[in-house]
């Protein structure tokens, strides 16, 4: 049974802005902010990520105003959570009326708002629209591709996946606005602790040390792989903080495995100390799209445990280095090392200047006529 606040069918708003995932949250913790200077808003958080650390303690610290609604949606299989999203988002369509619907990134939330608009003929936005890795069978490609291909508005956040796009023709209007993520980093990266001051700091103040998050499907579904890339981090000669996803630590209590080198696991973090340990790491392990971007606009070298990125820039101007799940044995020690030693000089703009959710409001205003 849907257990949302009931909507006021009363109040037809411009903009319905669906959101549910961690780094959802983070986002719209400005989109939102930007979007209600000019328009109307209803805000819709879906509920895929419902545990505390993932939900809660980012509308805390990035003081969010909480969403108008709550979905509830939770955790299930990719068709029963899209389709949960699907039909809980038409009845808040149906109700709200909105002139356009605004979904972001790739996820099962943004696909089940989506279709949900285009089925009710209501215009949807897409914020992070152009980006693809390459692989055709991850989950989030195939959202992507499709939410890119039923939106009216195309919200690129760089000047290659506003390319990508228009090489595809979609129907869509292809703006390039930037990326969000960086608007939310400027504004709170000052607000960022120092890591020692992090409860259970586990290296001496000082100390060299890895930060690393690993979540991927892609990765944890695979078992034995997942063990080796535990195993190579445990073994790396510098101390390793691995802040786990309830998904990857689902998976390693069935692994039965117990570091007893250099790893330290510990719950996910919130997005203020997560960006103190991009911040001062030696060099990040990530399979995360949000901390290959953070590590490269922090000016810390990243090692990304993937065979591919949608974020290829970050690859081209040296600041992120792939390392394939397969290879990690053979790979991941030697890359660490010279990822350590790398030059930190970059350009650091290839997401636009973190104004994107100016310009993502700008553009739906002209695109709406409003
Ligand atoms: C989702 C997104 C991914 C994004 C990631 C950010 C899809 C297909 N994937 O992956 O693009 O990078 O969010 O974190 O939408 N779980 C909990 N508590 C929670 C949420 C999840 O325990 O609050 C567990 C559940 O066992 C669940 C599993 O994690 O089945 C996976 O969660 P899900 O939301 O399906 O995908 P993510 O791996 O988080």
């Amino acid at each position: 049974m849907l257990s949302v606040q009931q909507p006021d069918t009363n109040k037809d708003v411009d903009v319905a802005v669906f959101y549910g995932t961690r780094p959802q949250i983070v986002k719209a913790s400005r989109l939102v902010a930007a979007l209600r200077t000019r328009l109307s808003v209803v805000a819709v958080d879906t509920g895929q990520h419902y545990d505390y650390q993932l939900n809660g303690l980012l509308y805390e610290q990035l003081t969010v105003r909480p969403a108008d609604l709550f979905l509830e949606v939770g955790s299930g299989t990719h068709a029963q959570q899209t389709a949960d999203v699907v039909v809980r988002s038409a009845d808040i369509i149906s109700s709200y009326k909105p002139r356009c619907v605004v979904v972001v990134g790739d996820t099962n939330s943004t696909l089940g708002a989506a279709l949900a608009a285009v089925k009710l003929r209501t215009p949807v936005v897409h914020v992070e629209a152009g980006l693809r890795s390459g692989d055709p069978l991850m989950a989030e490609e195939l959202n992507r591709r499709i939410v890119d291909a039923i939106s009216g508005l195309l919200c690129a956040p760089s000047s290659l996946a506003a390319a990508t796009l228009a090489s595809e023709s979609p129907s869509g209007t292809i703006v390039m606005t930037g990326d969000i993520a960086r608007d939310v980093l400027q504004a709170n990266c000052s607000r960022a602790p120092s890591v020692v001051s992090i409860a259970g700091w586990p290296f001496a103040q000082g100390a060299p040390f890895i930060f690393c998050t690993l979540h991927r499907a892609e990765l944890t579904a695979d078992m034995g792989t997942l063990r080796t890339v535990l195993e190579t981090l445990d073994n790396l000669p510098v101390g390793v903080i691995m802040a786990v996803h309830p998904r990857t630590r689902g998976v390693i209590a069935s692994l039965d495995f117990q570091p007893s080198g250099s790893l330290v696991m510990r719950d996910p973090l919130g997005y203020l100390e997560t960006v103190a340990c991009i911040r001062d790491a030696a060099t990040v392990v990530t399979d995360s799209g949000g901390v290959q971007r953070e590590a490269y606009w922090l000016g810390t070298p990243c090692v990304t445990v993937r065979g591919e990125t949608e974020w290829t820039e970050t690859v081209k101007c040296g600041a992120n280095t792939l390392v394939a799940p397969r290879a990690v044995a053979s790979d991941l020690p030697s890359t660490v090392a010279r990822s350590i030693e790398s030059e930190r000089e970059w350009d650091r703009d290839a997401y636009g200047d973190g104004h994107a959710a100016d310009a993502i409001t700008a553009a739906t205003c002209t695109w709406l006529g409003a």
